[in-house]
């Protein structure tokens, strides 16, 4: 029986399309390796938004190469593949920084892996390249998703249409699409009954949700919550990564409206200063930004934020920074993922005069992050004596503990029996750090 491994880098989309992937391969026969010398196909699931991000692949790939020799070497034969945004990206790099990759499929192609890899026994030493944007949506050729435990993701959209000037993603998953209403609710529906006690809703830009329904009638992410609220047995919802000028009216009463859905909210704002915005592309201002926030804690008080930011965009002044670092103290974000700007070819801000110099991103990042820190100890350490529902779905890395996520998607760890795995467990807190909270179960 034939065994594959899949590596995946980059975002939750690219966590999804290796399920997806995985799921494809095992209707072909294929079970899962535990690691790459063990399996006869190695697929990279790849992310090309920063440098570094893109970098690693190619670094990884040298590693596999080693690997493939020395399977070879035990007449053992390796099939390479690489999927994702590096491929549609950098193709002919791929075939040309290492030829030792048999096939090559863009992020919108993988579900054609079936007939690729029947061509691959008819053509060894070519690198088999496919990175059309299809006409076709993969998600109808996919064979049905499985529940993997208790929480999964489900993919509504995919693409982006807003041409952040720093961005890769729109030239590397295309242009906006959003899934029929009903095909996801059957997805929602079959990880509900295996066992999902918590959906993941993703997209690029996932709040830009037009589906249609089955009427043919287009509806928005707010339509869709609620009906996935309506499933059975389902306890939690989320959904990302959202883009703050599409958070519309009916977005925000879901917050009200809808128990299910959890208090927590990732809403990147890249930049607190409006000329940086303006540059980025972005369709909203720093006020516009704190406009929706205090909209959204209206609606539910119990909200906290997350965000992504960039420093060091072309142009960024110490005054555009302090901008950003007022409004992360405005907002109080609770967790937040921050980035030196990374310069991608083909798009706009790789071109634009003020490159910021190493030294000065490197700087401000460290100012930024500390922030940001403070900020999330400050808010878990608020946790300690509360108790607060946990899904625990991974075991830690002590005997008899199992991590899970709060509401707040802040990690627990607690002592537990294996069989609370998969559950939602009421947690007493009693310690708090940084990245992580502990307790004890509360009877
Ligand atoms: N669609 C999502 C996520 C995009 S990628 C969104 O719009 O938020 C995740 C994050 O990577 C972005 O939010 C941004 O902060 C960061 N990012 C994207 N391109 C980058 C670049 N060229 N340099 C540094 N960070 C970047
Ligand atoms: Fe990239 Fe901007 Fe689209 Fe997010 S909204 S994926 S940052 S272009
Ligand atoms: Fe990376 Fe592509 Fe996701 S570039 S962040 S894997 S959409």
């Amino acid at each position: 029986m034939k065994k594959y491994f899949i590596k995946t880098f980059g975002c939750q989309m690219n966590v999804y399309d290796s399920q997806r992937i995985a799921a494809i391969l095992e209707t072909l026969g294929y079970t899962a390796a535990p690691s790459a010398p063990q399996a006869d196909l190695v697929i990279f699931n790849t992310c090309h938004i920063r440098e570094k991000a893109a970098e690693k692949v190619f670094s990884d790939l040298g590693r596999l190469e080693i690997i493939k020799q020395e399977r070879a070497a035990r007449g053992l034969d390796t099939v390479i593949g690489v999927v994702g945004c590096v491929v549609q990206a950098e193709d002919e790099q791929i075939a040309k920084r290492a030829p030792y990759v048999d096939f090559a499929t863009g992020p919108l192609t993988y579900h054609r892996l079936p007939e690729i890899l029947a061509k691959i026994g008819r053509c060894r030493g070519t690198t088999i390249i496919d990175t059309e944007f299809p006409a076709e949506s993969k998600f109808d050729f996919l064979p049905p998703n499985r529940s993997e435990g208790g929480c999964s993701f489900v993919a509504i959209q995919e693409g982006c249409n807003n041409f952040c000037t720093y961005c890769v993603v729109p030239y590397t998953r295309g242009v906006e699409t959003s899934r029929p209403v009903e095909d996801i609710l059957t997805e929602a529906r079959r990880l509900v009954d295996g066992g999902s006690l918590e959906l993941n809703l993703l997209g690029q830009n996932v709040n830009s949700y037009h589906g249609e329904d089955a009427a043919g009638k287009e509806r928005n992410l707010a339509y869709l919550l609620q009906r996935i609220h309506e499933i059975d047995g389902l306890r939690r919802i989320r959904y990302t990564t959202s883009y703050p000028a599409d958070v519309d009216a009916d977005l925000i009463a879901c917050h009200r409206d809808l128990p299910k859905l959890m208090p927590y909210l990732h809403l990147p704002v890249q930049s607190g200063s409006d000329s940086v915005l303006k540059a980025m592309n972005r369709r909203h201002s720093a006020g516009q930004y704190l406009d929706i926030i205090g909209r959204l804690k209206a609606a539910n008080p119990q909200l906290g934020f997350s965000s992504d930011f960039i420093v060091g965009f072309p142009g960024e002044t110490d005054a555009d920074f302090e901008a950003t670092l007022d409004l992360v103290r405005q907002v109080g974000f609770i967790q937040a993922f921050s980035f030196k700007y990374s310069r991608r070819a083909g798009t706009p801000a790789a071109l634009m005069p003020g490159q910021v110099e190493e030294k000065v991103k490197k700087q401000r990042l460290e100012i930024l992050q500390n922030l940001l820190f403070s900020l999330q100890l400050k808010f878990n350490k608020e946790s300690v004596d509360k108790v607060m529902p946990v899904l625990f779905d991974i075991k830690g890395r002590h005997k008899g503990e199992l991590v899970g996520r709060s509401p707040w998607m802040q990690n627990v760890h607690a002592v537990l029996p294996a069989s609370a795995r998969n559950t939602i467990v009421k947690i007493r807190i009693k310690d708090a750090n940084v990245n992580s909270l502990s307790g004890e179960p509360q009877d």
